[in-house]
């Protein structure tokens, strides 16, 4: 066999583990499994492509190829073992702009080593000079978009930019008109390439890139990250394409494709237009947190709260990311004990979007070891809680908001939500009466049943399991 069909072979069998790695990942039985497949995919994707380079190129070319790869695995290694759970969408995030901005630097090297030099013999026929040319500026645009996209996700998710939507005059028209301009741009490009043109489009693609995710709210951000995650899967393949790499292309369009249907299968369970969400926020026009005065709070101490959980029949915990920052999750695994014991029924109410990344809340709790047959998720719950005595909302806001049911003009109205409101008592556990993170006030802290009970999380679950 020569090098060439041995590499060719290593590819389809890393395209064969990468597709069992999606399938793995579909299920938690199998979550493990996949992750295994998928490390094994890239440890023969990267074999035969170092394989390959060391054939093609210098003594000097491998040598930095490997000062690169060991340089990029410190770094990756270093940051994963530091992330907490609740870092981990903003480091997808900005490692998805890594892909982006991979796909613009091999787009621009493809222009510069082609079309750049037309009186010298390169690699691409003449007669397939217009399609070279169209590969550069698609995989050049894509990955602008998805670069500055995911930089912009990167600083929401972390904080370090507010989350509200970015609301620019005719901003719907901004985008379509980036659009038809990139049209244009690449017509002319692929007519006559030339460095202006292609500089054009760069900054084109950034700024819409930018304005696309700057323009999407904060409780529409787990959709921007599974539809970052695809447009990643589409630059990637897109850099397949030039540098004739068949395995970019298979693996690109599997991440696009798994990605574009995530985002699809989020939309639908929290309610929300595909089309609209891709099209940075497009018909979301006057949704705006309102200004409402919702009266008072009241206060309920740890004691109480036991109290109260004493005296209940069955009781409902709907965690947020509020428990994860605060990791009360042993506590809490503590608690559902101790009252199971006293013969009360505890049960937990799990929204598809709690938390900062999907199932998260599933992981902290399976974690500490909560039993599985009592965590259900929101739509098998939603119908108890005229039956339940007491709900305890640990570190949930967004998720347990009646606004996205009763207020039309709230920037979260229409996402499903745990009706929690519904129950004889609620208690809500936060630090403050601060917003969560679509920034939205949340009128369940002022109805006549529920009360606050102010502090960390885990410290408060403390002290009323010291109060039982
Ligand atoms: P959030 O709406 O984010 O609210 C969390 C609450 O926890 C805050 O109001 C905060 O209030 C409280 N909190 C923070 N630290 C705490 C601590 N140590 N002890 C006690 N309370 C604490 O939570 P949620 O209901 O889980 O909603 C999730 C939101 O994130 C949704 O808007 C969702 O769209 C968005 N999002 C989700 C994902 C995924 S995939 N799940 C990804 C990105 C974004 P205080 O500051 O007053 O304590």
């Amino acid at each position: 066999m020569s090098a060439e069909s041995a590499v060719q072979a290593a590819y389809v069998v890393a395209a064969l583990l990468f597709i069992l790695s999606l399938a793995g990942l579909s299920r938690h039985e199998t979550a493990k499994a996949g992750n295994a497949f998928g490390m094994a995919g890239m440890a023969v994707a990267l074999a035969a492509t170092i394989g390959l380079a060391a054939r093609s190129s210098s003594g000097t070319g491998v040598a930095l190829l490997a000062c690169a790869m060991v340089v990029g695995a410190a770094i990756g290694l270093w940051r994963a073992r530091r992330v907490e759970m609740t870092g981990m969408p903003e480091l997808i995030a900005i490692l998805h702009s890594f892909v982006g901005l991979a796909a613009v630097l091999v787009g621009w090297n493809g222009y510069l080593s082609v079309e750049a030099r037309p009186d010298e013999q390169t690699e691409v026929p003449a007669g397939l000079l217009g399609i070279h040319s169209a590969e550069v500026v698609i995989g050049v645009f894509i990955g602008a978009v998805t670069f500055t996209g995911s930089i912009v996700a990167f600083l929401k998710l972390s904080g370090r930019i507010r989350s509200n939507p970015l609301m620019l005059p005719g901003r719907n028209l901004l985008n379509l008109g980036a659009l038809a301009a990139f049209v244009g741009l690449t017509v002319l490009f692929v007519v006559g390439p030339t460095l202006g043109l292609l500089a054009a489009v760069t900054v084109l693609a950034l700024a819409l890139g930018w304005h696309l995710v700057a323009s999407i709210g904060g409780g529409d951000m787990p959709v921007v990250v599974s539809m970052l995650n695809s447009y990643s899967g589409w630059a990637a393949a897109a850099s397949g394409f030039l540098l004739d790499n068949d395995l970019l292309i298979v693996t690109g369009a599997l991440v696009g494709s798994s990605g574009a249907y995530l985002s699809y299968v989020m939309c639908r369970a929290m309610n929300r237009s595909f089309l609209s969400v891709i099209a940075g926020g497009f018909g979301n026009e006057g949704a705006t947190a309102s200004d409402v005065d919702h009266g008072e709070h009241r206060e309920i101490t740890a004691e109480d709260t036991a109290q109260l959980l004493k005296e209940a029949t069955s009781v409902v915990i709907t965690p947020g990311y509020g428990m994860a920052v605060a990791q009360a999750q042993y506590p809490v695994a503590e608690l559902t004990r101790r009252l199971r014991e006293l013969g009360v029924a505890v049960r937990f109410g799990i929204h598809p979007v709690a938390g900062r990344l999907p199932g998260h809340m599933n992981v902290l709790l399976a974690e500490a070891k909560v039993p599985y047959d009592v965590v259900l998720e929101m739509d098998e719950i939603n119908d108890d809680f005229p039956d339940t005595s007491v709900v305890l909302v640990i570190g949930a806001n967004d998720t347990v908001n009646p606004a996205a049911i009763d207020d039309p003009g709230s920037p979260i109205a229409g996402m499903p939500v745990l009706h929690v409101w519904e129950a004889e008592d609620v208690v809500v556990f936060k630090r403050s009466m601060s917003t969560g993170y679509a920034g939205v006030q949340n009128p369940l802290f002022f109805r006549q049943n529920t009360a606050m009970l102010f502090g960390d999380a885990k410290e408060r679950v403390e002290d009323i399991l010291r109060a039982l």
